[in-house]
């Protein structure tokens, strides 16, 4: 069977494309490549990584275009030239435009690092999100997979695990625990989405069983 293609959309460290990578090599994840890893900043560690992984990567930043629709026709282009079937959001903190979301719909994926609708949406990325969950005062946060829509965080949910908050947590400390949990979840709804096991029925998705 034809091996899917994957671009990883990264601005940051990059941990959770290295756990993608570490899954794919050990075989946890079959049938797919991490075709391209496209970052919207220079100089960052994910794009150290993918180097690492001998992956191609590039920088795709807004501000080298002269408006954000010239900046998503050219995103669309080289995600088209890649001949990309699914993108995973691992640490991107931009919105996708409207056109890539259409022309990708339920292929893309993200991981946000709280339990999804809480302490989500515009302004609530990184260490952000542990702040307001300390700052509440909840008991339980966690992590989120979900598809992509146009707006932020308001995906149909793919997966979700609770991380416990603890007394004396604090944002390094919470955020670290909340991460590892991250780096199981996002490999795996990467495994069942190039799978084929991912089912959308309204804002249900149902993970379906594997064809023998
Ligand atoms: C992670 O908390 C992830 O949930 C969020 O960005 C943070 C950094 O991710 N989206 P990474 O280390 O760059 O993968």
């Amino acid at each position: 069977m034809q091996q899917k293609r994957i671009a990883v959309m990264v601005s940051g460290g990059g941990s959770n494309l290295q756990a993608i990578i570490d899954a794919i090599d050990s075989g946890y994840i079959k049938g797919c490549r991490i075709a391209i890893v496209i970052s919207n900043k220079a100089g960052v560690f994910a794009l150290e990584r993918a180097r690492g992984a001998g992956i191609p990567g590039c920088v795709i930043t807004p501000a080298e275009f002269k408006d954000k629709h010239e900046y998503n026709r050219h995103l669309l282009k080289v995600l088209k030239e890649n001949d990309i079937d699914y993108i995973v959001l691992a640490g991107y903190l931009s919105i996708l435009a409207p056109e890539i979301v259409d022309a990708y719909r339920y292929k893309i994926i993200n991981i946000h690092p709280s339990l999804i609708p809480s302490f989500c949406g515009m302004g609530f990325y990184g260490s952000r999100v542990h702040k307001a969950v300390l700052d509440y005062g909840v008991k339980l946060t966690g992590a989120t997979v979900h598809f992509v829509d146009e707006q932020a965080d308001t995906g149909p949910i793919i997966l979700q695990q609770a991380v416990e908050v603890q007394e004396g947590d604090t944002v390094d400390t919470l955020s670290k625990r909340v991460l590892e949990v991250e780096h199981k979840l996002l490999p795996l709804a990467v495994k069942l989405l190039v799978e084929g096991r991912l089912k959308v029925d309204g804002r249900w998705v149902s993970i379906t069983k594997k064809e023998e």
